[in-house]
């Protein structure tokens, strides 16, 4: 396995993908976190990420000598390249050009490193993205590749595994970025890939069932992809020791709460216990219009049904949740607290009231790896690339009061334009598409009659994390079949917008 550690650059947990996506397991740990961590961890190879800062700078992300002792292969990437740089008697500087963006790397000498790279006559396009750059190479390096502004964009240790470059093969700009990681991991450092979802599972079952023993489990399941997968590993590692709890809330898409009970109680025989709670949640939204406080009820009122249905199932020890990899990364952050947007509401406030232990089988993979790992589980593709959708639902979607008829109309209203978007093949390179009800009416024509009804925004965005967004690109023709289909098919619809913002400034959900 690798090690990856982190001086905040903005790409470090690509790297980890990009090391994984070589069937290399490997983990993010913050430069900081000591040698004893580290060898703890006792990995094969170590990557030095890059970072915001200059590595001359006060208050510089500095790491100690140490790392060299462990005997194991380096790679600095950007300001693991300078650092390294300084490690070993070199110098930084300020380059006199910020370079950023596509770069020609020259191959000066051929190594492990670009194994199985083609190159076009001598070359490798490669991603730039830094303000410092090495002036004066440390005497026991040498240069193995470089660029018109970079006379050392790559170096290696005349005798050891050491290798520094200033480029990022992590990102996709980078030809053959992947398979130059890969080669750091496999070839430089012999890691075997065996990093694959099967071998997870075999895994995760048998860590599973030393920790359970003969106890009992309960899941919450929402149907998303990340309870889900918990819930179908889960039963696979202890069967019937395992219970679900399905509550519907009233207020989730049309079909969804018959798909979950489907999936999981009828195919995959899962313990499901499903709740009927649409009325309990819709009295208490009565009259709310404020979007934090619907998502205060509705985040509260959950875990109230949660533990009163839990309690009527008699004693478990443990309580499973989807936490992923991203969620416990430590991370080194130059930046300020940012200020609370909106609050994400989850089941993170059961266990400490309800004093179970944790059982989290997900908290190692990334996103991508927990769809492979669902679709290797037999999970349907439906389930397994289903966008987000968040915990307050649809409430979040019905501007202002929330009642069971506006509800109802958003649900076919949306049950529509995501049939279209599939039908039209652009489910999967969209982030998130929906639809959301406004609490304004407009004039139309239906036939010889005036109409006044409600307007109907569609969005659709495309996004890596949902922390930064932008609209889809929609083809016209696709938006015309929704608006046309929309305003033909569901009652109290008669005019449907587009929304064109991105985010920031906007966010993805209206509320
Ligand atoms: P925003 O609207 O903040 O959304 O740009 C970013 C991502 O978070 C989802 N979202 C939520 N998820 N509870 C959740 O579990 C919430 O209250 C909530 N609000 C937004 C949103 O769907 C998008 O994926």
């Amino acid at each position: 396995k690798i090690l990856i550690l982190d001086f905040g650059s903005q790409y470090t947990q690509l790297i980890a993908r990009r090391i994984r996506e070589s069937r290399v397991y490997c983990e993010i740990f913050p430069f900081n976190c000591g040698i004893d961590k580290i060898k703890d961890f006792n990995p094969k190879g170590i990557i030095l990420s890059g970072g915001p800062k200059s590595v001359y700078d006060v208050g510089a992300p500095i790491i100690d000598k140490d790392i060299y002792e462990l005997g194991v292969p380096v790679l600095g990437i950007c300001y693991g390249m300078q650092l390294m740089c300084t490690h070993f008697g070199g110098v930084v500087a300020k380059a006199q050009k910020r370079e950023y963006g596509h770069a020609e790397l020259m191959i000066k000498k051929d190594d492990l490193l670009f194994d199985d790279i083609p190159l076009d006559n001598g070359k490798l396009k490669v991603w730039m993205s830094h303000g410092d750059r090495l002036e004066e190479i440390p005497s026991d390096f040498e240069v193995i590749g470089f660029t018109a502004n970079s006379p050392i964009a790559a170096m290696k240790h005349k005798e050891k595994p050491y290798y520094a470059i200033q480029f990022h093969p992590e990102v996709a700009h980078t030809d053959y970025g992947s398979q130059l990681l890969a080669n750091f991991a496999i070839k430089v450092c012999n890691c075997l890939p065996v990093w694959t979802p099967g071998n997870f599972i075999l895994n995760e079952i048998e860590k599973i069932r030393e920790m359970v023993g003969d106890k009992r489990v309960l899941c919450a399941l929402s149907g998303g992809v990340d309870s889900s997968v918990v819930a179908v590993l889960l039963h696979e590692a202890i069967g019937d020791q395992l219970t679900c709890v399905f509550v519907n809330n009233g207020l989730l898409r049309k079909n969804e709460p018959e798909q979950v009970v489907k999936t999981f109680k009828e195919n995959f025989k899962i313990n499901l216990v499903y709740v009927d709670a649409e009325e309990e949640f819709l009295k208490s939204l009565r009259g709310v219009t404020e979007p934090e406080r619907k998502r205060k009820i509705i985040g509260n009122l959950f875990i109230k049904i949660f533990e009163r249905e839990a309690s009527k199932l008699g004693e478990f020890h443990f309580l499973a949740q989807g936490t992923l990899y991203p969620d416990v990364i430590e991370s080194v952050s130059f930046k300020g607290p940012s200020a609370t947007i909106k609050t994400h509401h989850n089941v993170g406030g059961l266990p400490e009231k309800m004093n179970f232990k944790l059982i989290e089988p997900l908290r190692e993979l990334f996103k991508d790896e927990v769809r492979q790992v669902g679709l290797e589980l037999g999970l349907p593709e439906d389930i397994v690339y289903r966008h987000p959708f968040p915990g307050p639902g649809l409430a979040i979607r019905v501007l202002g009061d929330v009642t069971k008829e506006r509800l109802n109309i958003l649900r076919e209203a949306d049950f529509i334009a995501i049939e279209e978007i599939k039908k039209a093949g652009l489910y999967r390179e969209i982030w998130q598409a929906f639809t959301v009800l406004l609490p304004v009416k407009s004039v139309g024509v239906m036939g010889d009659e005036r109409t006044y009804e409600h307007v109907l925004a569609f969005r659709a965005v495309t996004s890596l994390d949902g922390m930064t967004a932008d609209w889809g690109r929609i083809p016209y023709d696709v938006l015309a079949r929704i608006s046309n289909r929309i305003i033909n098919e569901v009652k109290g619809i008669n005019r449907v917008v587009y929304d064109i913002s991105s985010k920031p400034p906007a966010t993805i959900e209206w509320e």
